[in-house]
């Protein structure tokens, strides 16, 4: 397709027929896409009746119609021809770009898996001390957060050491995917390649997962995984992942979507790029009192208030009170707002402690996922760090400076 001019239209025609996808999950794709479309169509020739009409009685004041074709006819007829045209241009783009996805993207649509329970389950089995240590990875996989006890038992049975060593590839950007990884133990290196050279993005030290995004869209690998050391990650095959997270992601949809359109950070993005944080949060119950993020740590998440209260406490900067370890409450975050972003952005430790006051639900997102996906947001987040550090003058008497 690479010598095919692209018609003008097409990339929002495309794009309002995704947008109309996420929001009714039809069962059959093409069938809603003929449905879509003919409906745009229809639309469009009501629009040229009517402006055709409202041309004329301005042209004519009160017009009657007759038989007698007149020259402007004719130039209606050949705008809708070529109107007409350049319609079917765009459906046979379409149908081809359908057919090129059906075929190399294979879009998964759990709602397919109608025997699912049929499927035959995949159990490694394993030593306990083995299971000991897989149940510790696993112990803060956001994916993982909202499973039923029964699904995550199934996951923990079907998942498989693999021992790796320095240099080697775990994953390499452009293939398909197999499996989905969870880091026991070692440094892993993320590279992306932009403008064909190799970038690294970022790296799992000792902790993360990686390998859910072909898995999740049917898509080839959007990153190379290298391990820097000796290493042991736990691999997770395409089918389980498909019939259990993939399910359970399903429902997170159907929870959060609402939710998710009204956070006012977030407004700036596509619908399908809120979807897709969506896919990868994780739900987190905090107790009434409980430290959710300690001053001084390092950074691993961001977090949204679905419920509850959260107060941002701030170690006082006078000699005395820093003797006496003594916080002082700088702000508080109630549902939809967000906390946790300010260390992710400027690369520094945490600048503030932030308590649960009463139970508080949060959405999580891990670092790599923020960085992902929130880029269009950053511009946002940055502009508060200034009120961050307004606060702060108010509080501490003497000017702070969070981002360097
Ligand atoms: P997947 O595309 O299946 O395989 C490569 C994985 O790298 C990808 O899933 C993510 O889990 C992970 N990853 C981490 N950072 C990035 C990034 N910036 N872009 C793409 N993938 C990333
Ligand atoms: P982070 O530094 O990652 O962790 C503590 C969070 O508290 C911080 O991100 C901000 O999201 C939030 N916060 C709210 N008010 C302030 C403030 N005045 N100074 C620093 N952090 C603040």
């Amino acid at each position: 397709m690479s010598n095919v001019e692209i018609p003008a239209g097409l990339k929002e025609l495309l794009q309002g027929y995704t947008v109309e996808v996420l929001r009714h999950r039809p069962p059959n794709l093409v069938k809603f896409a003929v449905q879509h479309f003919t409906q745009i169509l229809e639309n469009q020739r009501n629009d040229q009746r009517a402006q055709k009409c409202s041309a004329k009685s301005a042209k004519k004041g009160v017009t009657f119609e007759t038989n007698n074709s007149t020259k402007d006819d004719e130039e209606d007829e050949e705008d809708n021809d070529s109107e007409y045209n350049k319609s079917f241009q765009v459906c046979f783009l379409l149908f081809k770009f359908l057919s090129f996805t059906a075929v190399c993207a294979e879009a998964y649509n759990p709602d397919d898996d109608e025997d699912d329970e049929a499927e035959p389950r995949v159990v490694h089995p394993k030593t306990d001390e083995q299971r000991r240590r897989l149940q510790d990875a696993c112990r803060d996989i956001l994916l993982f957060k909202n499973l039923e006890q029964e699904q995550f038992s199934e996951v923990l049975d079907a998942m498989f050491e693999v021992l790796v060593k320095p240099q080697e590839h775990i994953i390499d950007q452009g293939d398909d995917g197999d499996n989905f990884y969870i880091v026991e133990k070692g440094v892993y290196d993320i590279f992306v390649q932009k403008d064909n050279v190799s970038v690294c993005v970022g790296k799992y030290d000792n902790k993360g997962c990686f390998g859910e995004l072909a898995l999740m869209y049917n898509t080839p690998r959007a990153a190379t995984i290298i391990a820097m050391q000796e290493g042991a990650l736990w691999g997770l095959d395409r089918a389980t992942f498909h019939r259990l997270i993939m399910k359970n992601n399903a429902k997170k949809r159907r929870m959060y979507e609402a939710f998710i359109e009204c956070v006012p950070l977030l407004k700036s993005l596509e619908l399908n790029e809120r979807m897709k944080i969506v896919d990868v949060l994780g739900v987190r119950v905090f107790k009434d009192g409980e430290r959710i993020i300690m001053q001084g740590e390092k950074a691993d998440c961001f977090y949204i208030v679905e419920s509850g209260e959260v107060k941002i406490m701030i170690k006082s900067k006078t000699k005395a009170s820093q003797h006496n370890n003594t916080e002082v409450e700088v702000a508080r975050c109630s549902r939809g707002q967000y906390f946790g972003e300010l260390a992710l952005v400027t690369n520094k430790p945490r600048a503030a402690s932030v308590y649960s006051v009463g139970e508080t639900k949060c959405l999580v997102i891990d670092i790599q996922a923020f960085e992902r996906l929130l880029g269009p947001c950053m511009d946002i987040m940055k502009r508060n760090v200034s009120q961050y550090e307004d606060q702060l003058v108010a509080l501490f008497g003497s000017s702070v400076d969070l981002k360097h």
